[in-house]
């Protein structure tokens, strides 16, 4: 469909939200699977439950635009979760795979907090000041969840033991506001 308008790019933009975080749900619950530090694990499953209300969120919205762009793929989202599913399958110890993990996922929330902040924009441009606070709210929820990876990255040490980009990202860290780390759910190994 040819895109004429900026509510038209909107409608396209929410749309394409929906698709990111709907393929984003099963990852996350393959990456809570694997992931060995109990933090992290926690940190995935509560993304994944941050998901689900993002997509509803997503769905209100798009209801909103009388039926454009209802279905849409992001293959954004389908080329970060195909790069973390090769992180899993190259392996490496128990340390390597979570600072994999959180590389990957790192990957994604970056690409989530600049596609909301964008429909936010949008959304400012077209006067939708109504959509603002589901949208934000959104966005609030993916630089949290970002924060906390660095931290839990930071805390267990990951940033030196896999890629690059961990450490890239934990650079900085002084200056955000660190949400605290959720209560282990058992003893520490
Ligand atoms: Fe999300």
């Amino acid at each position: 469909m040819k895109i004429d308008t900026i509510e038209q790019s909107y409608a396209k933009q929410l749309a394409d939200l929906i698709s990111a975080e709907s393929q984003l749900g099963a990852t996350l619950i393959k990456f809570a699977g694997i992931a060995t530090d109990e933090r992290l694990k926690l940190a995935f499953e509560d993304q994944l439950e941050q998901t689900i209300g993002q997509r509803e969120r997503l769905g209100k919205l798009l209801a909103k635009m009388n039926g454009a762009f209802q279905q849409q793929t992001c293959a954004v989202m389908h080329s970060l979760i195909e790069e973390g599913d090769a992180i899993i399958s190259d392996g490496g110890d128990a340390q390597v795979v979570d600072a994999g993990l959180i590389a990957a996922m790192q990957r994604v929330k970056h690409y989530e907090i600049a596609a909301y902040g964008l429909a936010i924009e949008s959304a400012r441009m077209l006067g939708r000041e109504d959509d603002l606070p589901l949208l934000e709210q959104s966005l609030g929820e993916e630089k949290g969840a970002s924060i906390l990876l660095t931290r839990i990255a930071n805390d267990g040490n990951l940033a030196s033991a896999a890629e690059p980009v961990v450490a890239t990202l934990t650079m900085g860290r002084s200056a955000l506001a660190t949400p605290p780390l959720p209560a282990p759910r058992s003893a520490p190994r």
